[in-house]
């Protein structure tokens, strides 16, 4: 074998070895670099004497040409080996079971919700609605409770900034969803201005609350539901009737006691939180506040467009979340608000 197939042979092993582009490129610089060896032999054609040097120049070109040719066919194995192994890591296997799609569930607090709507569409409510940025004279002073009354600081407001950075002393966070009886009254009385043929006003209003307050059994969002029923001939006995019924059928139980315990709110009187009591179960014989109750005071009905000569109300505001947490057995308050899967998927 001449020198010159020697270094073909040689180049093409070489070229056979390297197993990665970029030692391709380092055995390809041996040969064909600037101090490559076949380079290296064109160079030295100059000091051939000239009768040789054509011949020699035509075997050194040929030798090149094979070289080059060794490269570019290694260099094209090497790119599809490359494409075959990125292929094979990325297939897809179609015959694999699937994952499966994670199915959603109602939140706890939204089941109850939309029972406690349900139950009272059945005995002819309404369900209404108002804001949660209120108006300090829904939130109190039509509720009978005017400036500087003792019973604004048995709820922490929160007040809102004004965009000056001011404190907005018209306006806070709902505190409770009392504000939407005003609402709703003033609607009712508006549209219906004929005393004559005026039906009774029966709501309820669902909805969040805020109050500066943190712990197990107190969040500072939360839910209440506010219920109002006003008519020529509503009475406390209608009170205690549409609630215990209610308790019964949300709980699904004729198996738990009803307190009726007096009480104070500015907006109702008489007034009385609502108390229940299991007969049996975890909680048996335990008394638990769930609501606030009383008959709607006259200033409120007469803030709400109504006559209070002609007409009686009854109002309550009930929560929910405690609904909830008796209803399922919760004991933390706080696991509704923290979105925890575990706790969540409990509910599906
Ligand atoms: C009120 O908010 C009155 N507006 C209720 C009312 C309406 C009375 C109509 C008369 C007529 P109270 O602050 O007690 O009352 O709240 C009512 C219910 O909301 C409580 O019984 C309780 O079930 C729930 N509740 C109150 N504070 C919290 C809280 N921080 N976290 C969760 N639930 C709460
Ligand atoms: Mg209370």
């Amino acid at each position: 074998m001449s020198d010159l197939d020697q270094l073909v042979a040689s180049a093409e092993a070489d070229f056979a070895a390297a197993a990665e582009p970029a030692k391709l490129e380092d055995a390809k610089a041996r040969y064909l670099g600037k101090d490559g060896s076949l380079t290296a032999l064109l160079k030295g054609l100059g000091k051939l004497p000239v009768e040789e040097r054509k011949s020699a120049g035509a075997a050194i070109n040929q030798a090149k040409v094979s070289i080059e040719s060794a490269l570019t066919a290694r260099r094209e194995a090497l790119k599809t080996a490359q494409l075959e192994a990125q292929l094979a890591t990325e297939a897809l296997d179609v015959t694999l079971p699937g994952r499966g799609l994670p199915r959603g569930s109602l939140h706890p607090v939204t089941i109850s919700l939309d029972r406690i709507e349900q139950l009272f569409r059945s005995i002819g409510f309404d369900v209404a609605d108002g804001p949660e940025i209120e108006t300090d004279w829904h939130n109190f002073t039509a509720l009978n409770t005017p400036e500087n009354h003792p019973a604004r600081s048995m709820h922490d407001t929160f007040y809102l900034l004004g965009s000056d950075g001011k404190l907005q002393e018209e306006v806070l966070l709902r505190t409770h969803t009392s504000p939407v009886q005003i609402r709703a009254m003033l609607a009712h009385t508006d549209r219906h201005r004929d005393a004559a043929t005026m039906p009774e006003l029966r709501i309820i209003c669902p909805g969040r609350v805020y109050r500066v307050d943190s712990d197990a059994t107190h969040s500072p969002m939360f839910h209440q539901v506010e219920g109002l029923w006003v008519g020529e001939k509503v009475s406390f006995a209608d009170l205690k009737g549409v609630v215990a019924d209610f308790l019964r059928r949300f709980f699904e139980s004729d198996d738990l006691k009803v307190r009726f315990r007096p009480s104070f709110f500015p907006f109702t009187e008489p007034s009385a939180e609502i108390d229940v009591a299991f007969m049996s179960g975890a909680l048996e014989g335990r008394w638990l506040e769930i609501a606030g109750c009383g008959m709607v005071h006259p200033n409120v009905l007469r803030f709400g467009g109504f006559d209070p000569e002609k007409y009686t109300g009854f109002a309550f505001g009930m929560g929910p979340d405690r609904l909830t947490m008796l209803r399922y057995g919760i004991n933390d308050l706080r696991l509704f608000f923290e979105g925890d899967l575990r706790f969540l998927s409990q509910f599906r």
